[in-house]
């Protein structure tokens, strides 16, 4: 228990990543808690793209033009998708298991970074999502709502404090707003 809550404490974006491959252990580790995760009505709209070819990753990098490109650098992606037509909460379906995959990589000693994709623009007329499922060839129903960069940590980010924790609070309310 003390180390599941030291995981979500010390759990930073991490961007920037050693030029090492994640273990094959490791990766599977990963999409076996992104398969355990809730969805609603136990649905399962989710389909996960291992990504680690790095001209891949490169291209991936490159779904939101000039946005972030830190996925270039990364030796893992992990896209996260549904099948739209499941379910309506294929978006908190896939974001859960995203954050899952996040939680997980902390644990085993690695670092992460979410890449939004859903509703994000490619150039001045295209969706990052439409550049996406053409890199990776994924059928048009399927929705794309993620990459998940993941690699060993190249920077340090300190957990956030107690004390940045404690002026949150506010946001806490109890029995009525
Ligand atoms: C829904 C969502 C979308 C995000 N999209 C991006 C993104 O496209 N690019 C990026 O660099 N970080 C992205 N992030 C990471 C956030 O920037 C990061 O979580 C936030 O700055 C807080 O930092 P922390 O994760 O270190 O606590 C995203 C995070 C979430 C939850």
């Amino acid at each position: 228990m003390t180390e599941f809550l030291e995981v979500v404490k010390n759990r930073r974006s991490i961007r920037a990543f050693k030029d090492k491959p994640v273990e094959k252990e490791k990766i599977d580790q990963l999409l076996d808690c992104a398969l355990r995760s809730p969805t609603g009505r136990a649905i399962r709209p989710w389909e996960f793209i291992v990504v680690t070819d790095p001209d891949v990753l490169k291209r991936l990098a490159n779904a939101r033009g000039k946005g972030p490109n830190f996925l270039a650098g990364a030796p893992l992606g992990i896209v996260a998708l549904a099948d739209g037509t499941m379910t309506d909460l294929w978006i908190e379906d896939t974001s859960i298991a995203a954050t899952v995959i996040q939680l997980t990589a902390e644990a085993l000693g690695l670092g992460s970074c979410w890449m939004q994709i859903r509703d994000r623009k490619y150039g001045d007329t295209g969706s990052s999502e439409d550049y996406v499922r053409e890199v990776l060839g994924i059928p048009e129903k399927y929705r794309v709502e993620c990459i998940i960069a993941v690699g060993y940590k190249k920077e340090e980010k300190q957990p956030y404090t107690d004390a940045e924790i404690e002026k949150l609070k506010a946001r806490i309310h109890y029995n009525k707003f």
